[in-house]
């Protein structure tokens, strides 16, 4: 992940949610931001700046009165420090200070002088939210290039359910992250990735399937939506959260996967098939029921599904993977020549910390020689950034 270096600067206001603030400042931290947090006069009555310091390990701002800290020196100071302005919780009186330009506080400074892109996670009352005047506050930051994430439906601090909750941080994060890599090095590209396994009906209530939890996939769209990709992500069933700023196209079987895959590949700059796609299919599925009391044994007939690498061709990079239990680097130098990939990731899934279900993976990137690149184990995010390395340094040679 590209955090090194990078300052958050996050904006905290006066609602009963700042204190969700924390947990991620805490999430940044923990990934290598720089987090300097600045509370605003009514935040303080709802979260501790001694929370934030202690998470964050840096000076928080609370006031812009204060001679000892060291952002004091210049009200502006935070401006020209931040790669981006995250205001989570946004109040609906933040939104209109800095709809109006109002800069009466260290966090209305920061807005006013920064460069640096301004994301805005409103929390609120449900008829704050949809007051005409809040909205019309909302389309003029809108209008000036303020990125808004949020605010979700759901359970409102008065008790009743509304349109005007904190979206949920790991939205908040994902935009983050999507808006801090911007400029990375896959900006302008366009990836289609697909992930998790298909599922093949039997009948109405059964399938044939496969154990791919989908997160390889999903760590390989989120780290290139990281370095600036629009990403496609053609998803078979998976119970992994939908990353933020990705296009998720959820299907279920492996011919709708194709149909997916052929679609989003018509402008795509390179095709990632992490997906564990069901190699049969029953010939026919029932359209209703099967009973067990009407059976002796029942016998499935099963044909082959669709090839999706084999029709996916075009101007783009093309990388399989081969999950595999015996013979895997063999296997997967045959599969890279047999269907003209750029590269294919081979991994044992019968591996420990390997394949199916885990955080971490093993893998091996072959390229379209065969030339093979062992990795350690890693995290499947850095799998990816690894995976996205080797693309990257393909996309320029194009
Ligand atoms: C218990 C309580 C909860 C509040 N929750 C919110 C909220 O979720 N969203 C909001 O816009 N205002 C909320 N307010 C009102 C703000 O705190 C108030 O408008 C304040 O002036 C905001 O200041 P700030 O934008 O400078 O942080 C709440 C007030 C109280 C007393």
């Amino acid at each position: 992940m590209a955090t090194k270096g990078k300052t958050i600067v996050l904006g905290i206001t006066g609602s009963i949610s700042a204190y969700k603030a924390a947990d991620l400042a805490a999430r940044f931290t923990k990934d290598g931001f720089r987090v300097d947090a600045v509370f605003t006069e009514s935040a303080m009555k709802f979260a501790s700046p001694m929370t934030l310091r202690n998470l964050t390990g840096r000076p928080v701002v609370t006031t812009m009165w204060e001679l000892s800290t060291e952002f004091s020196v210049e009200h502006v100071a935070l401006s020209e420090a931040a790669d981006v302005v995250l205001v989570a919780p946004a109040s609906a009186n933040i939104i209109a200070r800095l709809a109006n330009g109002i800069a009466d506080d260290m966090l209305t400074c920061t807005v006013l002088a920064t460069k640096a892109p301004v994301i805005i996670a409103p929390a609120m009352n449900d008829n704050m939210w949809a007051n005409q005047v809040t909205q019309d506050n909302v389309a003029k930051l809108k209008k000036r290039g303020f990125i808004f994430v949020g605010p979700a439906y759901g359970r409102l601090a008065s008790g009743k359910m509304g349109l005007g909750r904190l979206t949920e941080l790991d939205e908040i994060y994902g935009v983050t992250l999507q808006v801090l890599g911007k400029k990375g090095d896959l900006a302008g590209k366009n990836i289609v990735v697909t992930a998790g396994g298909t599922q093949e009906p039997v009948d109405p209530v059964r399938c044939l399937t496969n154990r791919s939890s989908g997160k390889m996939g999903y760590a390989i769209a989120e780290a290139a939506r990281n370095r600036g990709a629009a990403v496609t992500l053609v998803s078979g069933p998976t119970s992994v959260t939908k990353p933020a700023g990705v296009k998720v196209v959820d299907v279920k079987t492996a011919e709708e996967m194709l149909k997916a895959v052929l679609d989003a590949t018509k402008k795509a700059d390179a095709l990632i098939m992490a997906a564990a796609v069901a190699d049969f299919r029953p010939a026919r599925a029932s359209g209703s029921k099967i009973k067990r009391r009407e059976l002796g044994d029942l016998t499935l007939k099963l044909e082959k599904t669709p090839d999706i690498l084999e029709q996916a061709r075009g101007n783009f990079i093309r990388v399989g993977f081969a999950a595999e239990s015996d013979n895997v680097i063999a296997n997967a130098v045959d599969k890279v020549k047999r269907k003209g990939l750029d590269l294919i990731v081979a991994n044992n899934i019968t591996e420990k910390g390997s394949g199916f279900g885990t955080d971490t993976n093993r893998v091996t990137i072959i390229d379209s020689k065969g030339k093979a690149e062992e990795l350690p184990i890693m995290s499947k995010y850095e799998v990816a950034d690894k995976l996205l390395d080797r693309i990257s340094s393909l996309l320029k040679k194009k």
